[in-house]
């Protein structure tokens, strides 16, 4: 645990020339405030899985002002001039949503232009796929995950399926009308809903031109940028335990959310990623569906989605809210190989008498530290807490760990002893300022 980051201008020397920024729980936990932050240092900042069920949000000044941007598919490094975004081959794109988005960042004085490139190969979100989503959610009545209806599982299951069109398909616009007609027939035979099929093929016929300044091979693009010793961030979407593969299935999104699925995301080789940033909150929240072991359903629960301000960036909904749980962060921690964490919304737990945390479960009076695959095994562990005194000293002006009150210290301390990676990164507060190094 000898890593120690004091300044912004150590974070290269530090982390390396690529790193991953990977949520620890189940998503929201302030990824975008921290690429922000360290993207003024890299060259490029790329996003690699997902697409915009993600929401991002980032609070600077400019022009005097305290100004808000919520990133859903567009990469959180934007706000700095000279600076590559890539959006990868593993994302998932709606464009009509890209193109709010670009226009949104326009309205805010930030022009994307020469600084976004998206990826040949991500495939694209119709949307038929949104359609289908809600769809499928509501025949799982109350088996349902509880997405953010934006398309994602149905387009990751086309591209699994090898019928997915891509973003360079738009090229060859023949083929690509015939194949998105032959699609869009198949999902309304299945799914049994209308959908005008020719206004869509249309819209893409007008967008091809449009999209095109913006599509590269990013994979040539980014290795290339590595040879040349560019440095390279990957921003993380969701979180581990919404992972495919490793997450609370099927309580998870379509994609790869760890840092092994980015280098698929991106093609970019394990060998090459030098650091795994955690991004770790405080204590836990989940928006969406799915086990929650240190949940709190209750006046405490209550307070910290008042005081996190924990509604969903994305979809507006209340996030659920809990305490702290060590075996959902150390798991995540072991898939995802982070060696730094950034501990979030530290100043969210200011006011409360004590706090607990979940050291570790136990299922049938055994003590467990992985988190079973079942997820009745899964709803029926039981958490091992231990309490330690609150603090009601407010912590947004804090600019060091030495300034921080003892209890809270003592705190962090012990999430740091618990997880046996350093704590790098101190969030206490949304702004970009309101980071503490250590
Ligand atoms: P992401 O999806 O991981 O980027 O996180 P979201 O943007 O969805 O949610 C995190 C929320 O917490 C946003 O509203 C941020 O502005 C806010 N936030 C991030 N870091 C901090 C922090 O250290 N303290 C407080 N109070 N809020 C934070
Ligand atoms: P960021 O990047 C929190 C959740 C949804 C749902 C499940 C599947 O902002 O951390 P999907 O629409 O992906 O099929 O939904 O995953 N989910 C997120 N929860 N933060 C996110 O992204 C999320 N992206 C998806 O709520 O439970
Ligand atoms: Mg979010």
């Amino acid at each position: 645990m000898s890593l120690s980051i004091k300044n912004a201008d150590e974070i290269i020397k530090k982390l390396g020339q690529v790193i991953y920024v990977a949520g620890t729980q189940w998503g929201d936990e302030g990824k975008g405030k921290l690429v922000d932050i360290l993207s003024s240092q890299y060259d490029i900042t790329a996003r690699s899985a997902g697409g915009a069920n993600a929401g991002h949000t980032i609070c600077v000044n400019r022009n005097g002002k305290t100004e808000k941007f919520v990133f859903h598919l567009i990469p959180s490094g934007i706000l700095h001039e000279g600076k590559m975004c890539v959006i990868g081959n593993g994302t998932v794109i709606h464009i009509p949503t890209l193109f709010e988005e670009i226009e949104s960042l326009k309205e805010q004085g930030i022009e994307v232009n020469d600084k976004l490139m998206i990826s040949d190969r991500a495939h694209l979100i119709f949307n038929y796929h949104k359609l289908i989503d809600g769809i499928q959610e509501e025949r799982k009545g109350d088996q349902k995950v509880g997405t953010t209806k934006r398309g994602i599982g149905p387009a990751y299951c086309d591209k699994a399926s090898r019928i997915g069109l891509r973003v360079g398909d738009l090229d060859d616009f023949n083929r690509f009308a015939a194949q998105l007609r032959e699609n869009a027939e198949r999902h309304m035979k299945a799914y049994h809903f209308e959908f005008d099929i020719e206004s869509e093929i249309n819209y893409y016929r007008d967008v091809a031109e449009l999209i095109a300044p913006y599509v590269f091979n990013t994979t040539a693009f980014i290795n290339k940028a590595y040879h040349e010793g560019k440095t390279i961030l990957i921003e993380g979407a969701q979180g581990a335990h919404l992972d495919l593969d490793l997450g609370t299935y099927p309580y998870v999104t379509s994609s790869n959310t760890t840092s092994a699925g980015a280098c698929t995301g991106l093609g970019l080789a394990p060998t090459r990623v030098n650091s795994v940033v955690g991004i770790v909150k405080a204590y836990t929240t989940r928006v969406g569906d799915g086990p929650f072991p240190t949940e709190l359903a209750d006046m405490e629960g209550e307070m910290l989605r008042e005081q996190g301000g924990e509604y969903g960036a994305t979809t507006g909904r209340p996030r659920r809210c809990g305490w702290f749980d060590a075996t959902v962060v150390n798991n995540a921690i072991d898939i995802n190989g982070v060696n730094s964490i950034c501990l979030t919304k530290l100043d969210v737990l200011t006011g409360f008498q004590t706090i607990k945390i979940g050291t570790h479960y136990e299922l049938d009076g055994e003590k467990i530290s992985y988190i079973p695959a079942n997820l009745t095994d899964f709803q029926r562990v039981k958490v091992v807490y231990e309490e330690m005194p609150g603090w009601t000293e407010d912590l947004t002006q804090t600019e060091s760990f030495d300034a921080l009150p003892e209890k809270c210290r003592n705190y962090v301390l012990r999430l740091e002893e618990l997880s046996g990676v350093p704590i790098n990164f101190i969030g206490v507060g949304v702004h970009r300022n309101q980071i503490i190094y250590r």
